[in-house]
C-alpha cells in the first residue's frame, strides 16, 4: 500500500509506451493495475502510485489536480487552503504536499464521495506529514466562511457555483483560484465581448474584468487541454492593481 512499493526495472521497461498513450482525460479510475505507469521518482508519479492503491479516483481528475495545483503554489504560498466544490479533495492534499508553507486545508463539498476517505487514507499512509491538517466538511459552500489569508481554490466548480466562489473569496479578500467549468450563458454577464469570442470565453473575460475592477491582480492560464477543454485557470491576489 505505501509508496515505497516497489516495481521490477523489468515492469517499469514496458510503461513507457503505454505512458505516452496514456489518455489523461479519460474517466476510468486508476487501480493498482495502473501502477506500471508511474514508475519515475517524481513527487507526481509518487502521488499517481497513491491514488492508483486507493483505486477510486478518475484520472482525469489527478491530471487536473496536479496541473492546477502546480501553478497554484508558483504564485502564492501560506495561509489555509480551503478547497471547495472539492469531490475527492485531491486538489488541498496535494497543493500541501507541494508547500508546507499552509498548515492546514479545509475540502468542503455538499456531497463529498465515500471514496474520498479512501484516497486520504492513501495519501495519509504515503506522507504521513498530512495527517490531521486537512478537513473535510459536507456542506454548501454558502455556509463557509473564508478570511483574507486563506488561498481559496476549486476546479471545476460548476456554473455560477464559480461566481459564487470568487465572490466570497473577494468578500474576505481571499488569494483565489478557479478553473470554471459548464458555462450556463442564459443571463451570463458576457461583458460584450459575445460579438468577438464564443460565449464562455466571453463569459471568463468578464469574470477576469470583474475582479481587476474589485481590486484583484490577475493571472490567466491553461492548463494543458488533452486533460480538459475546460481548461482556463483564473489566479487572483486582493490590493496590487494595476501591477
Ligand atoms: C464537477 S465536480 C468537481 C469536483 C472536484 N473539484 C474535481 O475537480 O474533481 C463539482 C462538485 O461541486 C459540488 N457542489 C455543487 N454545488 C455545490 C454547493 N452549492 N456547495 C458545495 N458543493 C457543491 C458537487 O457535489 C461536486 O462534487
Amino acid at each position: 500500500m505505501s509508496d515505497q512499493k516497489q516495481l521490477t526495472p523489468a515492469l517499469c521497461g514496458q510503461t513507457i509506451s503505454s505512458v505516452s498513450s496514456l489518455e489523461r482525460s479519460s474517466h476510468n479510475r486508476l487501480t493498482e493495475k495502473d501502477l506500471h505507469k508511474f514508475c519515475g521518482d517524481t513527487l507526481f508519479d509518487a502521488i499517481a502510485r497513491t491514488v492508483c492503491h486507493a483505486g477510486c479516483l478518475p484520472r482525469k481528475e489527478l491530471y487536473e489536480a496536479w496541473e492546477v495545483a502546480r501553478r497554484v503554489r508558483r504564485r502564492f504560498r501560506g495561509g489555509r487552503i480551503v478547497d471547495l466544490a472539492c469531490g475527492h479533495g485531491l486538489l488541498a492534499h496535494i497543493l500541501l504536499l507541494l508547500d508546507d508553507s499552509s498548515p492546514v486545508a479545509l475540502a468542503v463539498d455538499r456531497r463529498i464521495p465515500k471514496s474520498a476517505a479512501t484516497l486520504a487514507t492513501s495519501l495519509n499512509i504515503a506522507w504521513p506529514r498530512l495527517t490531521d491538517r486537512i478537513r473535510f466538511i459536507e456542506t454548501d459552500i454558502c455556509n463557509v466562511a473564508l478570511y483574507h489569508h486563506d488561498i481559496v481554490v476549486s476546479a471545476h466548480a460548476c456554473g455560477a457555483l464559480t461566481d459564487l466562489i470568487l465572490d466570497k473569496a473577494v468578500e474576505a479578500g481571499a488569494v483565489v483560484a478557479v478553473l470554471p467549468c459548464c458555462h450556463n450563458l442564459k443571463n451570463a454577464d458576457l461583458g460584450g465581448l459575445e460579438g468577438w469570442m464564443d460565449g464562455p470565453l466571453a463569459m471568463d473575460a468578464a469574470r477576469v474584468s470583474r475582479l481587476r475592477s474589485q481590486g484583484y491582480r490577475v493571472f490567466t492560464q491553461l492548463i494543458p487541454e488533452d486533460i480538459t477543454p475546460k481548461n482556463r485557470l483564473l489566479l487572483a491576489e486582493p490590493g496590487l492593481v494595476g501591477k
